[in-house]
């Protein structure tokens, strides 16, 4: 079976692309590089010993996927690609509107004019706004996103749904990610984020790699044990695995299936801290600052569905997705430069 895999150099789709290599599917990829390194690609086919066919082109550009479409033949996408920064969102609206919502038409009329009717899609955690219980179930309603790109992965959800409703030969899984830590154990992949990062794992390996002097704590007053947020960190490795197993939700009458990949743990930020400092013997010196516009208190999954239909679940703890992005961060201090 070959996938196609949009966006298949960056963070979650290069470590993707390894496990679906490794579980015997044929991976292909395209990116537009736009927020990932061309070293990528070498250094997914060094762990994997295959061959991977990369295309360097833009979602949006219709001309291109054609091409591809034509020469690949895919049996089904996994699509990655999209451009992902909360805060950037905010003052790029259109830019993210464009990038992520027409891209994705565009590259699902491609798809239904190939035949290809078999999707599965990176949505977020995001969709279920403050969300209305925890543990959070895929029943629990989506609700209001407090930015653009959050309103990107809200809509595409629903016009996959649409789609799938009106033609059922289309089979989608919708993939609602928790907080992504940890890099392959081989230490040669990793998340790579441009400028100081946004998300708390890289800034704290900044600090550990002393790129950055502390930490910033955003707020100690939440209703949380310790008043820190509270979040669903999953290892990128066992995301990636759930893909694979999602692929048995594109066998033909499948129809439209969600499943959050989650641990079902939340840790809060000073647990992390103390969790990586226990793991890496790193020290990470922090200060408390205001709030985050936008942050939640609390956010982690139920994973029972994905257990019960996929038989998937998470592998890895916490112990080992700070050692795993320790061991990226340390190996690659720059990241994919040199
Ligand atoms: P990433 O930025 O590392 O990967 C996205 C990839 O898509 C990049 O390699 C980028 O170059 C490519 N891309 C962007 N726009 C493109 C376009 N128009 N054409 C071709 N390629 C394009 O991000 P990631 O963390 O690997 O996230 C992958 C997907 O998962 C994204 O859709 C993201 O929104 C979603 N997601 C990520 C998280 C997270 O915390 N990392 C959580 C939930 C959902
Ligand atoms: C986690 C916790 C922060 C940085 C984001 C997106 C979400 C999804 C995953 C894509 C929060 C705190 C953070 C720092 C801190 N991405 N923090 N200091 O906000 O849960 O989710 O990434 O879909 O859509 O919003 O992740 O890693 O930014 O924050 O104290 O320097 O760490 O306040 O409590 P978040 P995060």
């Amino acid at each position: 079976m070959k996938i196609l895999v949009t966006g298949g150099a960056g963070f979650i789709g290069s470590h993707t692309v390894v496990e679906l290599q490794n579980a015997g599917y044929d991976a292909v990829v395209v990116d537009n590089l736009v927020n990932a390194s061309p070293k990528v690609i070498a250094r997914v086919e060094a762990i994997t010993g295959k061959k991977i066919p990369f295309y360097e082109a833009d979602i949006r550009d219709r001309e291109a996927l054609e091409k591809i479409f034509e020469q690949e033949k895919p049996d089904a996408v996994i699509h990655f690609a999209g451009l992902k920064a909360v805060g950037e969102s905010v003052g790029l609206p259109w830019e993210y509107y464009e990038n992520n919502v027409s891209g994705t038409l565009t590259l699902l009329d491609v798809m239904r004019k190939n035949g290809c009717k078999n999707i599965i899609f990176s949505s977020s955690a995001t969709v279920y706004g403050d969300p209305a219980f925890v543990p959070i179930t895929e029943e629990c309603p989506k609700g209001t996103c407090t930015n653009p790109y959050g309103w990107t992965k809200w809509m595409l959800e629903q016009i996959l749904t649409d789609l799938q409703f009106a033609d059922k030969e289309w089979n989608v899984v919708l993939l609602r990610y928790f907080n992504p830590i940890g890099a392959h154990k081989s230490g040669t992949i990793g998340e790579n984020p441009n400028g100081v990062p946004n998300n708390l794992m890289p800034y704290i390996t900044q600090v550990a790699v002393g790129k950055l002097p502390q930490l910033h704590v955003y707020g100690d007053d939440y209703d949380t044990h310790d008043g820190t947020g509270v979040r669903d960190y999953i290892h990128v490795v066992d995301l990636a695995l759930g893909h694979v197993k999602a692929l048995k939700k594109l066998e033909p009458g499948s129809g439209l299936n969600i499943y959050n990949l989650g641990t079902g743990v939340g840790y809060s930020v000073l647990d992390i801290v103390k969790n990586f400092e226990e793991a890496t013997g790193k020290k990470i010196p922090y200060v408390i600052d205001p709030r985050r516009a936008g942050d939640i208190a609390t956010c982690y999954s139920s994973a029972k569905k994905a257990q019960e239909e996929l038989g998937w679940e998470a592998q890895y703890g916490i112990k080992e997705m700070c050692e795993d992005s320790w061991r990226w961060q340390s190996m690659n201090p720059n990241g994919y430069d040199e």
